[in-house]
């Protein structure tokens, strides 16, 4: 029988176990230290890129602020350059992550913040691109070439030397802190894409289902609303569906409004906002009856009409898990709905000038 061909986009997927283990092996040591360059003294962290890279900026930044307790702010970098003010200190640090290292819209805001003074640090994934040169650290984000106009392992591995910097941070600023619980959750991060990968059969029938319907919306609370950004990105550039992401409180307070028995809702649910979205799903189901799709690390969690259950207890893996669960979701539903995710229309893999 003829097998049937993969997408890069669905191959660069399967990849990101592997680009985790690699990274693992790179950047943290045997005896348990992250191998990566940063300022001395850091008081706050803004940080920079577009698309993607955004979404992992916004899944980074309250990670900063929870494990690393320094303040921490993201922007779009077109965005950023139309800023006539900022706010930096002699020990800020701007983070820029970009896949390409050429994005227009990120260097000009490295020129831009340059400019002030302050210490630069790019995650990109590749090394001498205009960014790696322009920054003052660097870390390179190792993914190997993406090829995929919709970006998928170059995101996981950026996600992950994110961790580290905050991990690094951290560790930096309390000498006596202990990080090996959250060093071996990273070290734990590969077999645990793995197993996603290799049971993904549910997030492919979940995958069928979502692909008939035209009126998607995601919702995740904290660093679960950046990825369900994310799962919508892929959504629309690879079958061109207008999917909206919207913070789960915040879709109450009137964008509810927009579901009915022709949409879907997909959200996703972890530990901390369990009961909050039970109540609300009711609510949702009650009021306009849509189909409901759960991606969740509580396996007791049953609200959706399907439920995929990403299992862990630590939260840094669940994000990875629910992003790679929307990556493959995406990746399906453009093969279901007969799109070719490797030639995206009108898309370029770098957004330059
Ligand atoms: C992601 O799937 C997109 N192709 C796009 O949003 C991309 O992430 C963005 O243009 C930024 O690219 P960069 O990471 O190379 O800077």
């Amino acid at each position: 029988m003829e097998q049937e061909q993969m997408s890069i986009m669905q191959k660069e997927i399967f990849e990101e176990p592997a680009v985790i283990k690699k990274l693992t092996e790179t950047y943290i040591t045997s005896d348990g230290k992250i191998n990566i360059d940063l300022p001395d003294r850091i008081s706050n962290i803004v940080i920079v890129a577009s698309g993607s890279s955004y979404n992992c900026a916004a899944i980074a930044c309250p990670l900063v602020m929870e494990y690393a307790d320094i303040p921490c702010d993201c922007e779009y970098s077109s965005e950023f350059v139309l800023q006539k003010k900022h706010f930096v200190t002699q020990d800020s640090l701007y983070i820029f992550i970009s896949q390409s290292g050429e994005t227009s819209d990120t260097l000009n805001a490295i020129k831009a913040i340059k400019k002030e003074g302050v210490k630069t640090l790019c995650i990109t994934n590749t090394k001498d691109s205009t960014m790696w040169n322009l920054c003052d650290f660097k870390i390179l984000s190792d993914a190997g070439e993406e090829k995929s106009i919709a970006s998928t392992k170059a995101l996981c591995a950026q996600i992950f030397c994110s961790i580290l910097v905050i991990l690094k941070i951290l560790s930096q600023k309390e000498k006596d802190v202990d990080i090996s619980c959250q060093i071996n959750t990273m070290r734990r991060l590969s077999a645990y894409l793995e197993r996603i990968i290799m049971d993904s059969d549910k997030i492919k029938n979940a995958a069928q289902t979502v692909a008939q319907y035209e009126n998607i919306s995601i919702l995740g609370n904290k660093n679960y609303y950046p990825v369900a950004k994310e799962g919508a990105l892929k959504m629309k550039e690879t079958c061109y569906l207008n999917v909206m992401a919207y913070p789960f409180g915040e879709f109450m307070h009137g964008h509810v409004a927009v579901l009915n028995q022709t949409s879907i809702v997909i959200a996703i649910i972890d530990e901390e906002n369990a009961s909050f979205a039970q109540r609300n799903l009711e609510k949702i189901r009650k009021n306009y009856n849509p189909k409901i799709v759960c991606i969740t690390s509580v396996q007791e969690f049953k609200a959706g009409d399907v439920n995929i259950y990403i299992k862990t207890k630590r939260k840094t893996k669940a994000i990875f898990g629910a992003l790679l669960t929307l990556q493959l979701m995406a990746c399906t539903m453009a093969k279901i709905l007969n799109k070719n995710p490797d030639s995206p229309r009108g898309l370029t893999k770098v957004v330059k000038d």
